[in-house]
């Protein structure tokens, strides 16, 4: 496994082994997984993925500093450099990019990728600036990596869907593959911020998978339940436990995430073959998590 600290070396690596494995079996196509590092179960089943479906694998460790909000929590970001980079060479990664802050930003940055509409709802709406931060610095690893896909985690199901809009609406020839939310047993979805939980509010933020659970059954199933009674009902689940804050339950179309009609109810939906997700964010103490379902009516 080739460690590359600056955009010069990361290239030439890539390079290089697109031409070794040119003509070999697995192909030379680069799938990346870009991570902001203390990696878990859910980055080590995007780089199994991208194992499975490319000749080459590039993983990108990266706290970036601009999609943190000024009273946000990048000080005090996870970081396990050591960990990191053995879980990558367990996953038989090819190339690590760990780049400085001064690396990716060395100088005045004059360019902001914004993808609108989609960035106003969710955690757009309570992140003003996060997706202008994610939009481009993955733009920046797009094009220092020059991959043919790039894994990303559903939990992150609007960083997947501003991605793919950002991809398409610029022409970039990458394929963004989205990859399912993976949970620990008992239903919590993998984190690099669940390390800040007590175990108190670990065992009370469980509330969140239950509750998507039940909704998404609701959903699918012909329960005549609109929008509104959903969320409504995922709300006073999560209002019953005590350390939960809620900064939002919302349920929107997917992957568009427009408003749907709150007071009708779900039959049309379920004949019309689309997709909804039904999205949270909620704060134990200091730690806001998210999690998602997403519905698919095909
Ligand atoms: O999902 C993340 O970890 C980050 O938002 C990403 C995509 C690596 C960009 O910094």
């Amino acid at each position: 496994m080739r460690i590359a600290t600056t955009i010069q070396e990361v290239r030439a690596f890539i390079a290089e082994l697109r031409s070794e494995r040119q003509s070999s079996e697995a192909g030379n196509l680069v799938g990346f997984v870009p991570t902001m590092g203390y990696l878990h179960e859910g980055h080590a089943s995007l780089l199994r993925r991208a194992r499975r479906e490319c000749g080459i694998v590039a993983l990108s460790i990266f706290v970036n500093p601009i999609q943190f909000g000024p009273n946000e929590d990048l000080d005090r970001y996870p970081r396990s450099e050591a960990a990191d980079l053995e879980l990558a060479e367990r996953e038989g990664v090819d190339v690590v990019f760990l780049p400085s802050v001064e690396e990716m930003y060395p100088r005045e940055r004059k360019t902001t990728v914004t993808v609108t509409g989609l960035t106003d709802v969710l955690c757009g709406a309570s992140r003003p600036g996060h997706f202008d931060g994610v939009a481009t610095v993955v733009s920046k690893l797009f094009n220092i990596v020059k991959p043919d896909r790039a894994f990303f985690g559903a939990k992150d199901a609007q960083q997947v869907a501003v991605l793919q809009k950002m991809v398409s609406d610029l022409n970039m020839d990458i394929e963004i593959v989205p990859c399912p939310i993976v949970r620990e047993e008992d239903g919590l979805a993998l984190s690099s911020r669940n390390v800040y939980l007590s175990a108190e509010q670990r065992s009370e933020a469980l509330v969140l998978s239950r509750s998507l659970r039940e909704a998404s059954a609701r959903i699918e199933s012909s329960s005549p339940a609109t929008p509104e009674q959903i969320v409504e009902d995922v709300k006073r689940a999560i209002e019953a436990s005590p350390l939960a804050e809620i900064d939002y339950v919302q349920m929107l179309s997917f992957p568009d995430l427009s408003p749907l009609d709150q007071k009708r109810d779900l039959s049309e939906l379920r004949k019309s073959g689309g997709s909804v997700i039904l999205a949270l964010a909620v704060k134990f103490g200091s730690t806001r998590l998210i999690d998602n379902a997403i519905i698919s009516f095909k």
